[in-house]
């Protein structure tokens, strides 16, 4: 083939028209073996962002990026396998008490996951703050993880191999422009939860100020394509669609997050970290074929004893303390009043600026920053209280980290005898019904 297909395939899609299955498998192929430059595989991206792909376009795109490398088999496990995918958001630790949990409950849960990108935290970045804890694991050391009884669960690094040409083409689209496109996000999503292997999966699908996905439109748009890809492959897959207005919990940021989940193993931990962990797990249960109530398995302890197993497993010591930041600053509240806003992108900004995210892929992270919250919304608060801290090794961070949180909360007067206006996170579900 030469570079004069890759020609005609941009011109097709740049002139509005379907790409056939054979120039969507050429296009992939010859982009994952260097025979297609980056400068062409960004302008096919930059069409398909103006033009779309219809959902045989994207399934077959999606089918191509799983064949550019190796497809995971855990069909032999003794257990039923299912992994829960959220889009990112901040303080979003929710793998850290659900993947232990799921395990409790009786399925498998191999979760290949990533290290952050900008200001919404990764979950391997998360949990190597816990002290000796390794997120490269080999495919043998993960099936006999997977197989014990007492750990179940897996959180660890995908292999170069697992949909090289994601990754190659997830690297361009950071660059070019080209990240917000339904189809392109959803097979770059899908390619690699497929190729790992697991024969259900749960998406959570954010929407707001902090998410991928600002409205709840483009949000179910994005849910509906991901699950029909998943039907597609084979991969019984649900979504819900939860909200990312205001930051999980109390706290963004890579230790804090950590502690924040053990507080949820341990029975405790905020109201909506404890909600979206239980939805989420019922859902994976549901798809496992599993007839046990997630919540009992939380509340007796046997959740926490997967934790420790797990976080064993893979070399971390659950009794070590977790680090704490040699800088802390407390913001306090401007006015006395009910917290209506806080702005989970500004606090996801903050917490990057102090050190908890990277701004270049391999860049150093700190595992002891980020912001605390004191309030969330919905709560009163009083003029002077503690309402955010920040934590950093590096205080001149911090200027930049208030700027960021300038404009980032709003403070009504008391309202409304103080009810929640949160609510549930739960916005939505797309998928097939619950058994
Ligand atoms: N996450 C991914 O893995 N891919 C995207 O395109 C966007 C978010």
């Amino acid at each position: 083939m030469t570079a004069h297909d890759a020609i005609s395939i941009i011109r097709a899609k740049r002139d509005g028209g379907e790409l056939s299955d054979e120039q969507i498998d050429w296009a992939i192929d010859a982009f994952t073996h260097g025979e297609m430059a980056d400068e062409q595989m960004s302008a096919l991206a930059m069409a398909i962002v103006l033009r779309g792909m219809n959902r045989r376009e994207t399934a077959r795109w999606t089918r191509a990026m799983i064949d550019s490398g190796q497809r995971l088999d855990f069909t032999d496990l003794p257990r039923p396998t299912v992994d829960k995918h959220s889009t990112g958001g901040v303080g979003d630790k929710i793998t850290l008490p659900l993947a232990p949990l799921v395990a409790a409950c009786g399925a498998a849960v191999p979760q290949l996951s990533g290290r952050g990108l900008g200001y919404t935290g990764g979950t391997l970045d998360k949990l190597e703050s816990i002290p000796g804890w390794r997120a490269d694991i080999a495919p043998d050391r993960m099936r006999e993880i997977l197989t014990d009884p007492a750990a179940g669960a897996v959180v660890c690094a995908a292999g170069a191999d697992l949909a090289p040409a994601d990754k190659r083409l997830y690297a361009l689209r950071d660059t070019t422009g080209t990240v917000e496109s339904i189809p392109l996000i959803a097979s770059s999503i899908m390619s690699k939860k497929i190729a790992e292997g697991t024969a259900a999966l749960v998406l959570d699908v954010k929407v707001g100020s902090g998410a991928f996905m600002p409205t709840r439109d483009e949000a179910h748009a994005l849910a509906t394509t991901m699950v029909e890809l998943g039907a597609d492959a084979g991969v019984r897959t649900v979504a819900l669609l939860t909200a990312m207005d205001t930051p999980l919990g109390r706290t963004a940021g890579n230790a804090l997050e950590v502690a924040e989940a053990i507080e949820v193993l341990a029975g405790g931990g905020p109201a909506d970290v404890v909600e979206l962990t239980l939805a989420l797990a019922r859902e994976m249960v549901a798809l496992a074929g599993l007839d046990v109530d997630p919540a009992r398995v939380l509340a007796d302890g046997r959740a926490m004893d997967h934790w420790r197993t797990m976080i064993r497993a893979q070399g971390g010591d659950p009794d070590a303390p977790l680090p704490t930041a040699t800088h802390t600053e407390t913001l306090p509240a401007p006015a006395s009043g009910t917290l209506t806003r806080l702005d989970a992108r500004a606090v996801g900004i903050a917490a990057w600026r102090l050190g908890a995210g990277r701004a270049r892929q391999g860049d150093p992270v700190q595992a002891t920053a980020g912001v605390r919250l004191h309030a969330t919304v919905g709560d009163l608060v009083t003029a002077g209280q503690p309402l955010l801290t920040l934590h950093t090794e590096t205080p001149n961070a911090l200027p930049g980290a208030r700027e960021a949180l300038s404009d980032a909360v709003t403070i009504s007067p008391r309202s409304a005898r103080g009810e929640n206006p949160r609510g549930t996170v739960i916005l939505d579900r797309v998928g097939r019904a619950r058994p």
